[in-house]
């Protein structure tokens, strides 16, 4: 069985195709290299002893998109990644990020179509519940209107592919992920952000391994035990094997219905502050941190109702916080020892 694997070089796609591989399935990926390395595609076969085949190829472009699908035969199932997914820099450009995001989904639902590619796994966010007003969220919690142009994208992606299910052969799992975060054991593969961090655990590393000066908290009153926000942090190895499993379900005929959504997370939330203990005990280290207002366009609090998940899939979370913390610094030293 080939899936064809879209940002199969970005953070959460790599791991994805080494658990894909692991499983048995052969990978195709393709990739833009905006946000990705293609140095990936070394780790990858040195990790799993396979080399995916890979393109270079911009989804968004409806030619190459095309062209690119006329030559590859035989796919069983997509697992569509390749997106932007800076939350600050789609407020400054909504326009890039309705473009890449939209249209190469739509292309690629497009090829579907006429090359009768019956499988789509795609990747959601919980970004799309905004602040729930019950937690845990489950997938039947409305969606929220979105903060960003990015959380918009992924609830319009949501749409369009439900309403291509609806009217086509097509089948599909949303993935709504919570937060990914850890690397690969090896420590060859892991998030590679590209300038200054946005997210917290790459901000936490690159800080303790003297890159950036200090982290900074962003709120401590918020209404939760320590005033810090919360979160459902998940490790990326577990996501991965998240998508393994829902495109399994999918090439088995095992969905319930032709469109499905799941709750990707662990169920646990974390604090901020409690993320640091975590990260201040795996490294045997002090962080240098600073507790400074709140940041614009953060919920308090957010962590997955995981039954449906559970049960449906038969897939559960098994990393622990500790482990996410301790992976992502082995990587961040493996990442500085490579730059010396
Ligand atoms: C963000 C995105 C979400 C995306 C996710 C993973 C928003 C609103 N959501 O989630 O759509 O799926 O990233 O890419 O942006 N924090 C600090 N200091 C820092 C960085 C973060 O205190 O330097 C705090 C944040 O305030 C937040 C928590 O750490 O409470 C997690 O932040 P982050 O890793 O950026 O993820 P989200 O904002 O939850």
């Amino acid at each position: 069985m080939k899936i064809l694997v879209t940002g199969g070089l970005g953070y959460i796609g790599s791991h994805t195709v080494v658990e894909l591989q692991a499983a048995g399935l052969e990978v195709v990926i393709v990739d833009n290299l905006s946000n990705s390395h293609i140095e990936v595609l070394n780790k990858i076969e040195k990790i799993s002893g396979i080399r995916p085949s890979f393109s270079k190829l911009d989804l968004a472009d409806r030619d190459s998109c095309s062209n690119f699908f006329k030559g590859e035969k035989a796919i069983s199932g997509i697992i569509h990644f390749a997106a932007y997914k800076a939350v600050g820099e789609s407020v400054k450009e909504p326009l890039k990020y309705y473009h890449n995001n939209l249209d190469s989904l739509i292309n690629v639902l497009e090829n579907m179509k006429t090359y009768h590619i019956p499988n789509l796994v795609f990747s959601s966010s919980c970004t799309v519940y905004g602040q729930p007003d019950k937690l845990p969220v489950t997938e039947q919690a409305p969606r929220k209107p979105a903060l960003s142009p990015y959380g918009n994208t992924k609830q319009m992606a949501e749409d369009i592919i439900r309403d291509t299910v609806y009217a086509s052969a097509i089948k599909s799992i949303a993935l709504r992920y919570f937060n990914p975060v850890g690397a690969h054991y090896s420590a060859l593969i892991g998030e590679l952000p590209l300038g200054v961090p946005n997210n917290l655990l790459p901000f936490i590393t690159q800080t303790a391994s003297g890159i950036r000066e200090q982290l900074s908290v962003f709120g401590s009153d918020y209404n939760t035990p320590d005033g810090t926000a919360i979160r459902d942090y998940i490790h990326v190895v577990d996501l991965a094997k998240a998508h393994v499993v829902a495109v399994k379900r999918m090439l088995n005929d095992k969905s319930k219905s032709n469109y499905e959504i799941f709750n990707i997370g662990t169920g646990n939330g974390y604090s901020v502050l409690e993320v640091i203990k975590s990260f201040e005990k795996v490294s045997k280290l002090k962080l240098n941190y600073k507790i400074v207002g709140r940041r614009e366009g953060d919920i308090e609090k957010v962590w997955a109702d995981t039954s449906f998940a559970n049960k449906e899939l038969g897939w559960k979370a098994q990393k622990t916080l500790d482990e996410m913390t301790l992976s992502a610094w082995r990587f961040q030293q493996q990442l500085s020892k490579n730059m010396k």
